[in-house]
């Protein structure tokens, strides 16, 4: 039986044990998946010891991500672009390689939800951790044009600043950073990767960027509507989703990379919104 786990701080209401045991169920694959509460200073520790107790991978979330990306001796180009690592797989020579699944699990979920991404104007509102972790998979994902928008301009200003250097400028003139009250033309679709929802609060947008074409991404998800959602709803978006399927995205991605096997994530999506309900 091999052995994975989630770890971070908090951690108990994690659904990743859930989301990973119902992938694991249908197969024949015989593994665990625990959740595990590490120290706030010693998450290295804790997971040296996992990995020395039989632990073939780990997801790791707050306050971990950034100190899993320093301990990786090798990683993934995505995980490298968010500066985060939310997926350690132990390698057959003990080395130590790091993936980020976050920003294709949202991917993953988008597709599952609208079809292409191929051409899309896509505006992405916030530039902490999360939004960072997106960029690169979106790109990848064929989208015509992405705008960061945050309410602190500088920081958007910053990740455009990182994303247009790498590859030799390949995503240079895709990437822009437009102040909120700056925000022009229609998007295809409108991310929201700010915390505000955990507040109920919205960042402050102008209405005007929510036409009956555009779809509304909300990472934050819960047991009703958030108020982002609830906003854009309100100002007549086509359609709104929360990111409970990013969170089985990247948990569908993380369980690839271990087991080489797609799980089904429909059906998990459908069970957690049960239990959310
Ligand atoms: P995470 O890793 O979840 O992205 P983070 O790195 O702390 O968390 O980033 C939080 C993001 O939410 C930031 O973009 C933050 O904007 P600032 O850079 O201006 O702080 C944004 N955010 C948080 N609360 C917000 C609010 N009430 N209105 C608008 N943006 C908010």
């Amino acid at each position: 039986t091999d052995r994975y786990a989630v770890f971070g701080n908090p951690i108990s209401h994690s659904k990743s044990p859930f989301i990973h045991g119902q992938f694991a169920a249908p197969t024949q694959e015989s593994l665990t998946y625990e959740a595990i509460l590490a120290p706030v200073d010693g998450f290295e520790a804790s997971l040296t010891a996992f990995f020395n107790a039989g632990g073939k991978g780990a997801n790791v979330t707050v306050p971990f991500k950034e100190q899993a990306f320093a301990l990786c001796d090798s990683i993934s180009p995505e995980a490298k672009l968010a500066g985060a690592v939310n997926t350690l797989s132990l390698l057959a020579d003990g080395t130590i390689r790091g993936d980020n699944t976050d920003g294709l699990g949202l991917v993953a979920d988008l597709i599952a939800n609208l079809g292409s991404l191929q051409d899309k104007r896509v505006l992405l509102i916030g530039a902490g951790g999360a939004a960072r972790g997106c960029i690169l998979p979106l790109l990848n994902a064929g989208i015509a044009q992405l705008i960061i928008s945050n309410r602190t301009h500088t920081k958007a200003q910053l990740l455009v600043d990182i994303f247009t250097s790498v590859d030799n400028g390949a995503f240079a003139n895709r990437v822009t950073a437009v102040e909120m009250n700056e925000l022009a033309g229609e998007f295809d679709i409108i991310i929201n990767s700010t915390s505000a929802s955990l507040v109920g609060e919205l960042p402050p947008l102008p209405t005007h960027i929510i036409t009956t074409q555009t779809v509304c991404y909300d990472m934050m998800y819960g047991a009703s509507v958030t108020a982002f959602n609830q906003w854009a709803l309100s100002q007549g978006a086509a359609k709104v989703i929360d990111g409970l399927g990013m969170l089985v995205g990247q948990a569908a991605k993380s369980f690839t990379l271990w087991r080489g096997i797609e799980p089904d994530t429909q059906v998990v999506l459908t069970l957690l919104r049960d239990k959310l309900m």
